[in-house]
Formats: C-alpha cells, sequence, structure tokens
C-alpha cells in the first residue's frame, strides 16, 4: 500500500492524454503535486505529450500501474473507468476519474466495494460545480440566501460542426458515436445543482429529442444517437431537477436554481459567468435589490485558482483531490456522489426506452441495496454482448458519404484504425 508523505508533492500518473493533459499541466507546487507518468495506447500522441512534460510513459494499464507513484488520474475513455479505477485502487492508488464514473449498474456497484475495500481516496473530477458562479451559489445557499431548494436546472449544451465532431471522435465505435450523450453525457449539468444543493438524486425520467436527418452535426458524422436530452430528477428532499445536455443550438452551460424564497441562476446574455441573483420585492431584506447581477470571485483560493488554466475552474480538482489525499478525508465528490449522478444518465436511458417511465437512482453507500444491481450490465455499448439501441428510434445506418467523410477527418488527426 502507498502511503502519501505529507512533506513531499504527491506524485501523479495520468491516463489518457487528451483531456488528461490538462489534469497533468494542473499537477503542481500550486496543489502541491507532481506529475511522474503518462499512459496512453495513441502512441504518437503519448510520445508528444510525454516530451512535453518530460515523464514516463506507457501504452500499456498494468507497467503504468507498476509506476512508484501515490495517484492515478483516469481520463480515458467515458465509457470505460470503472475497471481502470478498480484496478488501480485495488493496486493501492488514490483515484480521481473523469465521467462518467461507472457505465453500467454492475460497475457501480464493483467500485463502490472497491472504494470501501481498499480505503484509498477516490475523487470524481467533476469540474462544472467549481466555476466561480456555482462556488458562489453555494456559498450563497447555505447561507440561507433563497431558502429552501424547490426546482433546478442544469444545461450542458455542445453542438458543433461535423468536422470538429468526428476530430474527437476518431474511429466508428469511439464512445462520443454511439453513446446516447444526451442522456449519459449529464454529469456536467447535475453535478453544480448537487454541490449547490446538497441533494442527491433518487429518481429519473428521461425524455430524447430523437436524431435529426436534417441536421448535418449528425447527417455527415457517423453518430449513430439522439439530439439531445433532458432528464427530470427527484431530489433525496423532493426538489426537481432538469439536466438537459446535447448538441441543440445555443452553445452554453447554464444553472438556474429556485429556492422558497429568491432565485440564482448564470446569466443567459452577455458574459454568461455574471450570477443574478432575485428576490421578491415583499421577501427581501430591507435595503436590498430586488435583483443583482455581479461577477463572483471564487470564494475560497481565488488567488491560487487565477494563476490556472480554464478561468480557474480546473485548479479546483486537482485541489481538492490533493487536500483528500493528504488529509486521509473522501472529497465532496467522492464515489458515492459521482455514482448518483453517473447512474442518472444508465437509468435515464433505460427510463428512455421504457417511454420515459421514471427509474430509481439507488443508494450505493448500503451494501444491501447495491446487491440487486451487482449483475445490472445494461448498456448501449456496441461491443457488449446484448446491447441496447443508441437511439429510441432503433438503428442509425450511417450514409456511405458520412463514412468517408468521417475517415478523412480520422486520417488527418493521425488515426490509423477504422
Ligand atoms: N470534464 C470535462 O470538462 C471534460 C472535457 C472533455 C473530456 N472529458 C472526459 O475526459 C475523458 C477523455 O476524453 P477526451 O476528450 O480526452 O477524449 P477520448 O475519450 O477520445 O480520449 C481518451 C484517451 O484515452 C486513451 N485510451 C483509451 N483507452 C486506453 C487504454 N486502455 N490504455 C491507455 N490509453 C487509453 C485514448 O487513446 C485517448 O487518447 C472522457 O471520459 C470524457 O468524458 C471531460
Amino acid at each position: 500500500m502507498k502511503t502519501v508523505n505529507n512533506k513531499r508533492p504527491i506524485r501523479v500518473g495520468v491516463i489518457g492524454v487528451g483531456r488528461g493533459s490538462g489534469f497533468a499541466s494542473g499537477a503542481t507546487d500550486l496543489v502541491g503535486m507532481k506529475l511522474v507518468a503518462l499512459c496512453d495506447t495513441w502512441k504518437d500522441k503519448l510520445r508528444e505529450a510525454g516530451k512535453k512534460f518530460g515523464v514516463a510513459t506507457y501504452t500499456d494499464y498494468d507497467k503504468f500501474l507498476e509506476h512508484d507513484m501515490d495517484a492515478v488520474v483516469l481520463a480515458n475513455y467515458c465509457h470505460q473507468h470503472a475497471p481502470f479505477a478498480v484496478k488501480a485502487l485495488d493496486a493501492g492508488f488514490h483515484v480521481m476519474s473523469e465521467c462518467a464514473a461507472c457505465h453500467t449498474m454492475a460497475e457501480g456497484v464493483a467500485l463502490a466495494r472497491a472504494v470501501e475495500r481498499s480505503k484509498r481516496i477516490y475523487m470524481f473530477a467533476e469540474n462544472y460545480p467549481y466555476s466561480a458562479y456555482n462556488q458562489e451559489m453555494r456559498r450563497l445557499y447555505l447561507a440561507g440566501r433563497v431558502g429552501k431548494f424547490v426546482y433546478g436546472e442544469g444545461e450542458y449544451v455542445h453542438p458543433d460542426p461535423a468536422d470538429v465532431t468526428m476530430a474527437r471522435s476518431c474511429g466508428y465505435n469511439h464512445w462520443r458515436n454511439w453513446l446516447p450523450w444526451g442522456v449519459y453525457y449529464c454529469t456536467h449539468a447535475i453535478a453544480p445543482v448537487m454541490f449547490i444543493t446538497d441533494t442527491i438524486p433518487v429518481s429519473v425520467s428521461a425524455f430524447v429529442v430523437p436524431h435529426d436527418f436534417d441536421d448535418p452535426e449528425q447527417t455527415e458524422t457517423v453518430r449513430r444517437t439522439d439530439i439531445a436530452g433532458a432528464l427530470m430528477l427527484k431530489m433525496d428532499n423532493g426538489a426537481i431537477v432538469k439536466a438537459l445536455q446535447g448538441s441543440l443550438r445555443g452553445h452554453g452551460n447554464f444553472v438556474r436554481i429556485h429556492g422558497n424564497c429568491g432565485l440564482m441562476e448564470n446569466c443567459r446574455t452577455g458574459d454568461k459567468s455574471f450570477l443574478r441573483v432575485w428576490r421578491e420585492p415583499w421577501e427581501k431584506n430591507p435595503g436590498e435589490p430586488v435583483e443583482q447581477i455581479y461577477m463572483p470571485d471564487f470564494p475560497t483560493h481565488h488567488g491560487l485558482a487565477m494563476k490556472t488554466g480554464h478561468s480557474g475552474g480546473d485548479f479546483f480538482t486537482n485541489f481538492h483531490f490533493a487536500e483528500a489525499i493528504r488529509s486521509g478525508r473522501q472529497p465532496y465528490l467522492d464515489v458515492y456522489r459521482g455514482l448518483a449522478m453517473s447512474m442518472c444518465g444508465i437509468q435515464g436511458w433505460r427510463s428512455a426506452l421504457a417511454g420515459s417511465a421514471p427509474m430509481e437512482i439507488p443508494d450505493f453507500r448500503k451494501e444491501a441495496v447495491r446487491k440487486k444491481y451487482e449483475n445490472d450490465v445494461f448498456s448501449p455499448d456496441p461491443s457488449r454482448p446484448g446491447h441496447v439501441s443508441s437511439s429510441i428510434l432503433g438503428e442509425i445506418k450511417p450514409s456511405k458519404k458520412a463514412l468517408a467523410f468521417s475517415r478523412a477527418v480520422w486520417r488527418k488527426q493521425g488515426y490509423k484504425g477504422k
């Protein structure tokens, strides 16, 4: 078992050099971390990243886990994190995992058990809660500024031109080409609401905007999924949340929190990182404006965060992971919160295929509850036996033209597969 010496930096290895490069750059003295190894199966990209960061490189995950280090950051494929996390935890490493935490309910069970068994730190690397306006909303919420949480919205809407979409999804069976992402890729929308209000989803009903045969992002690419999904969640305090994600036009991340005596949301026009707080005239304190619109600082560590990229938001995932390792206490975004928001995608897809019927989000803190799901391998992953459809319309077959276009884009990226 690895023990961390509080006097020296936490030695970190990162798997996946795409998004993972952000974690690699962030593993610095500012958070008390040091990058020591990288792993990726894409040799050219790995070589480039190894040169840039000047650390050891591995194409084999098992060999990578033999490197002398304390912690592993998982930025490999979205649908493969859980088994990689279990392996790293069992080898004695602390783990921070990109979204999603698990791709099936059975993997969620295995992950919760592995964290408990290993007694290592596990952090779910959701960065969206840590933007300045979301952290400010948490601060205001905990101070009682808008009262009890009753309704919320989270949005992650991200359309792209066809060539950009394909450049990010090299290979016919790359997860971005088959994962019903309007439902499964839901943690960016849900995590901020959970974080601000300290609530957890207990059930989900999913509504899907189907594949659009007139939309070039769909017809010119090999995406076999639907346009978008709206998840309606019931939270453990009775509040209702709408989580919207997908390729709808109108790019943006938005969070809206209705309390029973006020509203907070980031602005939809102009600079979207401005925060709007509204209190009804008859409920506000004397002298308090009905509406306030301002650009908040990070409530904590503002100076440190502003020294890093992505307006500071990415700083906080590395920071809280390092803090958790040093203190020996699981972070706020622990395995159970990571699993709860990831399961909204899995159970959401189940709901979408069952006419939007509500599905439970089980509490994986409890072994008796986990038992029911330990063999539940429901998945649309085309490489898994018995997989379900990736679209509510059934199988979508890309045209020959779309396939040729996609392959040309992949070749430009240096991708040699099919
Ligand atoms: N939080 C955010 O803002 C954010 C942004 C982008 C991506 N992500 C997440 O980050 C993860 C990575 O996304 P990405 O954009 O880099 O694209 P990606 O999923 O294509 O990249 C994954 C990388 O992991 C490598 N990889 C896959 N399997 C491997 C294995 N068995 N061994 C070694 N390397 C392996 C691939 O070669 C690739 O370079 C995904 O889970 C995605 O959901 C999060």
